[in-house]
């Protein structure tokens, strides 16, 4: 009688363990923030193509800026003007740099900050569409007053785009200069979950506890 209790006794602690450990995962994940991902597509008036992906996680966000391959390009964030931080792509085809730089106002770029804090992941080429495509990086708070936060709770995002409208791949335009009418404009972006790898170990590991868990059971029967 009493070792049916106590073994009915071990049962109810090794399910609360179980149990406390999964409770334990459910909270671990829920504190871990969930990583965003949001895309712009653009198409100008030209018909030239522009995207913007954003990937924004605990604590960086990777950023993929695609403009064209003949021209310098630029996107600006949180604003529907031509004011605040942006990053301003320079060069040609893969051969590109890239600056965070504070517009001022419709008309005024500003200058590069003195303090840069992104950077070049990599940069592609592809000259059958005449893209360019930069992959950069950069902390969600970089301690730069100039910087805007980005949080994995950002819901959306209102962006500007610009390049040199009337650059051509025969008549190329490397460097900022006054993208003209048809070479800026403004979208919105908006954010939404994106997969998260701590998510699917978690679940994983919590089946496995589950699975054990009869076992032991059963070899503690037939014991
Ligand atoms: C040398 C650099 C630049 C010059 C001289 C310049 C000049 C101008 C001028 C004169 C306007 C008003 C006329 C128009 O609408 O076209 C304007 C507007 C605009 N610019 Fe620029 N710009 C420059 C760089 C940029 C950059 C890097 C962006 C970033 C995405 C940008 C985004 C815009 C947008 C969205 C507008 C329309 C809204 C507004 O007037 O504020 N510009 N720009």
């Amino acid at each position: 009688m009493s070792v049916v209790r106590s073994e009915w006794r071990e049962v109810g602690i090794h399910t609360v363990g179980y149990v406390a450990a999964i409770v334990a995962f459910v909270l671990c994940c829920q504190a871990l923030a969930a990583p965003v991902a949001g895309t712009v597509h653009v198409a100008a008036p030209s018909g030239q193509q522009l995207s913007m992906t954003m990937k924004i996680d605990e604590a960086k966000t990777t950023l993929s800026l695609t403009g064209p391959s003949y021209s310098w390009f630029s996107f600006g964030f949180d604003t529907t003007t031509m004011e605040g931080y942006s990053l301003i792509v320079e060069g040609l085809n893969d051969a590109r740099t890239v600056v965070e730089q504070n517009l001022l106002g419709s008309g005024t770029p500003g200058s590069p900050q003195a303090i840069q804090n992104v950077s070049i992941l990599g940069t592609s080429y592809d000259a059958a569409q005449n893209l360019t495509t930069i992959v950069l990086e950069r902390a969600n708070q970089t301690g730069d007053p100039n910087d805007p936060s980005f949080s994995t709770s950002m819901t959306s995002l209102d962006v500007i785009w610009a390049y040199r409208g009337s650059a051509t791949p025969a008549l190329p335009s490397p460097t900022l200069n006054y993208h003209g009418r048809n070479g800026r404009g403004d979208v919105s972006l908006t954010f939404s979950p994106a997969p998260e790898p701590a998510t699917v170990v978690s679940l994983a590991l919590a089946a496995i506890g589950w699975l054990i868990q009869p076992r032991q059971w059963r070899r503690r029967a037939r014991a």
